[in-house]
C-alpha cells in the first residue's frame, strides 16, 4: 500500500501525468527530449505504482493507458460524422493547371469572388493509413480507420498506443475545450524504424513486411494491443472533421486548422507551406520530390489544398472528392536490377507475349521479379537481352516494365535476343503478319497453352464466374485430357476430377455445382466469355441487348453489326468472320448440348415509371455502392436514356463513384452534368 494519503496520491498522479505528457510531446512530436529514457522510465513506474495503489485514481486519459486490454468493440463499424472524402489526382503539372483552372472557372460560374493566384497549402501525401480521432470533452475516446469513408472501424484502442498521439487535448490558454474535436491524419511507420523492425524479425526467423504501409495497416488491425505497442508507429494530422464548442475562434482555413491541431500537441509536418498559384505549386512539388530520398517516411506525392475555408465550400465536392484538392502524385518510382532470362508466354488469342524475369527488387513497395517487355518491336527497341542490368518501373497498380537498359553494365556474353519461330507450347509456327506487332501461334484449335487461357478466361468473374475453376485446376484438366475446350467442362463428372491429384471430394462436387450455376448466365457475359478478339464486356452487352440471341447475331452480316452503336467496322468484321467459322458453331452447338442456356433478351422498353430520359446519354464510372453499374444503366435504359462507355461532348449525364479518374476528368473539362451515387439513386427513387 503507498505510504501517501489518497490527497496526496491524487496531487503526485497530477503532477506525474502532467510531466509524462509533456515529455511524450517533446519527445514523439518535437523531436527534442529533455530527459533521457531512463528517468522517463522511473516517472512512469511511479505512476504506474501510484495508480495500483490507489484504484479509483486511474483516470482513461493516464500516460500508464496507453496499453489495455482488447476490448469487446475492436473493429465494431464507426459511422463518420463527416464523410472521409478521398482525393483526385494530377498525374502532371498539366494536370495541376487545369485543376486551377477548373476551380477558378467554378467560382466564377458560382459568382464567389477570388484572387488572382489561388492561395493554396501544400502537403505532402503521407503513404500510410487514414485514421480520425475522436476527443469529447477534450478526451481520445474514439480512433477509427477510414474504411469505405463513410463508415471505418473501431482501433481505438491500437491507436492509443501510438505516443504521438495526445489521449487528451493540453489546455489552451485562452480556449475553451471544445466538446467534440475530430482530428484527421495519417499513421505511418517510420522508415528506420521498419527497416530495424524489419531486421530484428528476420533475425528471430519471423516474415518481415513487404512495406512501411503493410506493416502499418497490419499493426493497427492487431488483437492485442500489446503488440501493436511494440511496432513503431506514427502520426501526422493533416485536416479537421467535426469541431463543436470550440469558444473564442472559428477555423477559417487548412492553415488555421493547422496551427490549431499544432497548438494541441498533435504532430503536423513541418514542411507544410502556403503557395499562391500553380506555378509555385509545382515548385513545391518539384521540391519535396527532390526531398523525397533524404524523408523517414515513405510519401507518394503532394497534396494541394485551397485554403480559404469560403471558397472551399463555394466549391464543394463531386463524388466523394472535394473540388478543392488534388493529389499531385509524384512520377513512378525506377530500380535497378539483373534480366535473368526472356520468357514468352501465350495468351488466349495465341499472342505470344515476351516478359523479363529479373533479380528481385523492391519498386515502389512493392517486390518485382517479372516485367513485361510488350512485344517483339519493343525487346528491339530497348535491345533488352539476358543478362542486362535494366531500370524497370511500376505505377500504380500496372505491370512492372523495363524502361531501359544500363548499356555499360552490359556483360559482354549478352547476345541479341530472338523472338522463336515456333510456339513454345505447342511448336506450331508463330506467324506474325505484315504491320502488326505481335506474332502468334498458328494452332488455334489444339495449342495446350491457347487453351487454357481460354477456359481460364471464359471461367473468370466478369465472364461465367465459375468458382473455384483457378489456374491450377485448369493446367490440370488440360494436362489430364478431360478437357479440350469450353464445352467439355459442361461433361465433367463427379468421378473424372475426384481422379485428379489433391482434388477432395468436397472440391470436386463445389465445382461441379459451380459449373452448373454458370449454365445460366446472360448472354453478354457468354458472348464475353467466347473471347471474340475486339469483344470487350462492354462491347458484349451492347450486342446482347440489341440482338437479344446468339442466333440474331449469326444472322446478322458486317453492316447489319456495324450499324449497331458502339460497333466500329472492325469489330463487326471481328465478329462476323468468328461466327461464320464452322468449329465455332460446333462449339455453340456443343455448349448448348451441354446445358448451356443462351438466352433471349427482351430489348429494353421505356418505361413511365420515373423521369423521362429519353434522348440522353449516360455514362457509369467508378464504384457504385447501392447497385452493379450494369443494373444502374438498365435503369436509365428503361427510362429512355442510352448508356455508353465513354464520355464525348454528346453525354448528357455522368454518374461517378469512387475510384473514377479519366472519365471523371474528361466530364469536368467538358462542363457535363455530374452525379454522385446518391444523386443518382434520389433522382431515379430507387433502391
Ligand atoms: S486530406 C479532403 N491530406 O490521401 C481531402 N489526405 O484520398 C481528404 N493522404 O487515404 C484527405 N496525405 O490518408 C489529406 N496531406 C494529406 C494526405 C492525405 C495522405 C491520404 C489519406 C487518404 C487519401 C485521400
Amino acid at each position: 500500500m503507498s505510504a501517501l494519503t489518497s490527497e496526496q496520491a491524487a496531487a503526485r498522479i497530477t503532477s506525474l501525468s502532467e510531466a509524462l505528457r509533456q515529455h511524450n510531446h517533446r519527445y514523439y512530436v518535437l523531436d527534442n527530449p529533455s530527459i533521457s529514457d531512463f528517468e522517463y522510465d522511473r516517472l512512469l513506474r511511479e505512476l504506474q505504482s501510484l495508480e495500483t495503489a490507489h484504484p479509483h485514481l486511474l483516470r482513461a486519459d493516464s500516460p500508464s493507458q496507453r496499453v489495455g486490454a482488447t476490448p469487446s468493440d475492436a473493429f465494431a463499424p464507426v459511422r463518420h460524422r463527416l464523410p472521409m472524402l478521398s482525393l483526385g489526382n494530377a498525374m502532371d503539372s498539366e494536370e495541376l493547371r487545369a485543376f486551377d483552372e477548373r476551380i477558378k472557372r467554378h467560382l466564377q460560374s458560382s459568382g464567389t469572388s477570388y484572387p488572382d493566384a489561388i492561395p493554396y497549402v501544400c502537403e505532402p501525401k503521407f503513404d500510410g493509413l487514414a485514421i480520425e480521432l475522436i476527443y469529447e470533452d477534450g478526451v481520445l475516446v474514439c480512433a477509427c480507420t477510414r474504411g469505405d469513408g463513410v463508415t471505418g472501424e473501431d482501433v481505438t484502442a491500437n491507436v492509443r498506443t501510438i505516443r504521438a498521439i495526445p489521449l487528451r487535448l493540453e489546455p489552451f490558454p485562452g480556449l475553451t475545450t471544445p466538446r467534440i474535436l475530430e482530428v484527421r491524419g495519417e499513421a505511418y511507420m517510420p522508415l528506420a524504424a521498419f527497416d530495424a523492425m524489419n531486421n530484428a524479425r528476420e533475425a528471430r526467423g519471423e516474415a518481415a513486411f513487404k512495406n512501411p504501409r503493410n506493416a502499418a495497416a497490419g499493426s493497427l488491425r492487431q488483437l492485442d494491443p500489446a503488440v501493436t505497442a511494440q511496432r513503431p508507429l506514427s502520426f501526422f494530422a493533416y485536416a479537421l472533421g467535426t469541431v463543436e464548442g470550440l469558444e473564442g475562434m472559428t477555423v477559417g482555413s487548412q492553415q488555421h486548422a493547422l496551427d490549431l491541431m499544432r497548438a494541441y500537441h498533435f504532430p503536423v509536418y513541418a514542411g507544410i507551406e502556403a503557395r499562391s498559384g500553380p506555378d509555385a505549386v509545382i515548385q513545391y512539388w518539384e521540391d519535396t520530390l527532390r526531398q523525397r530520398p533524404g524523408l523517414d517516411m515513405e510519401i507518394d506525392g503532394v497534396v494541394v489544398k485551397v485554403n480559404d475555408q469560403g471558397l472551399q465550400r463555394a466549391l464543394g465536392e463531386v463524388s466523394r472528392s472535394p473540388r478543392w484538392a488534388i493529389a499531385m502524385k509524384f512520377p513512378p518510382e525506377q530500380r535497378e536490377t539483373q534480366v535473368t532470362d526472356i520468357v514468352i508466354t501465350v495468351g488466349r488469342t495465341g499472342a505470344l507475349t515476351p516478359s523479363a524475369d529479373l533479380a528481385p527488387v523492391l519498386v515502389g513497395g512493392v517486390t518485382v521479379s517479372r516485367a513485361t517487355l510488350h512485344n517483339e518491336d519493343e525487346i528491339r527497341r530497348k535491345d533488352v537481352r539476358v543478362g542486362d542490368w535494366v531500370i524497370v518501373q511500376r505505377a500504380g497498380d500496372v505491370i512492372p516494365e523495363v524502361v531501359r537498359v544500363l548499356l555499360d553494365k552490359r556483360p559482354p556474353t549478352a547476345s541479341p535476343f530472338v523472338m522463336p519461330t515456333q510456339c513454345p507450347s505447342c511448336g506450331h509456327d508463330a506467324d506474325r503478319p505484315e504491320g502488326e506487332a505481335v506474332a502468334r501461334c498458328s494452332n488455334p484449335t489444339s495449342c495446350p497453352a491457347q487453351l487454357k487461357e481460354r477456359i481460364k478466361h471464359w471461367a473468370s468473374r466478369t465472364a461465367l464466374d465459375i468458382d473455384g475453376l483457378g489456374e491450377k485446376l485448369v493446367d490440370q484438366l488440360v494436362d489430364a485430357g478431360l478437357v479440350g475446350d469450353v464445352a467439355d467442362l459442361y461433361t465433367l463428372t463427379h468421378g473424372q476430377l475426384a481422379d485428379l491429384d489433391r482434388l477432395a471430394d468436397k472440391s470436386a462436387a463445389n465445382l461441379i455445382a459451380a459449373i452448373d450455376t454458370s449454365r445460366t448466365r446472360p448472354l453478354a457475359r457468354l458472348l464475353f466469355g467466347l473471347g471474340v478478339r475486339l469483344v470487350g464486356a462492354h462491347v458484349a452487352e451492347v450486342l446482347a441487348e440489341h440482338f437479344g440471341s446468339i442466333e440474331a447475331i449469326a444472322e446478322a452480316d458486317a453492316d447489319a453489326l456495324e450499324a449497331v452503336d458502339e460497333v466500329g467496322p472492325k469489330v463487326a468484321a471481328s465478329v462476323f468472320e468468328y461466327l461464320a467459322n464452322s468449329e465455332v458453331q460446333d462449339l455453340i452447338r456443343r455448349l448448348r448440348a451441354g446445358g448451356v442456356i443462351f438466352e433471349t433478351v427482351q430489348a429494353a422498353q421505356p418505361s413511365a415509371d420515373g423521369p423521362d430520359l429519353s434522348g440522353q446519354v449516360w455514362v457509369f464510372t467508378g464504384t457504385l455502392e447501392t447497385c452493379t453499374r450494369s443494373e444502374a444503366g438498365q435503369r436509365v435504359k428503361a427510362l429512355g436514356a442510352k448508356v455508353t462507355g465513354s464520355v464525348s461532348a454528346k453525354t448528357t449525364v455522368l454518374v461517378a463513384g469512387p475510384g473514377a479518374g479519366s472519365k471523371l476528368k474528361k466530364a469536368q473539362d467538358l462542363g457535363i452534368t455530374i452525379l454522385d451515387e446518391s444523386t443518382f439513386v434520389e433522382m431515379l427513387a430507387m433502391e
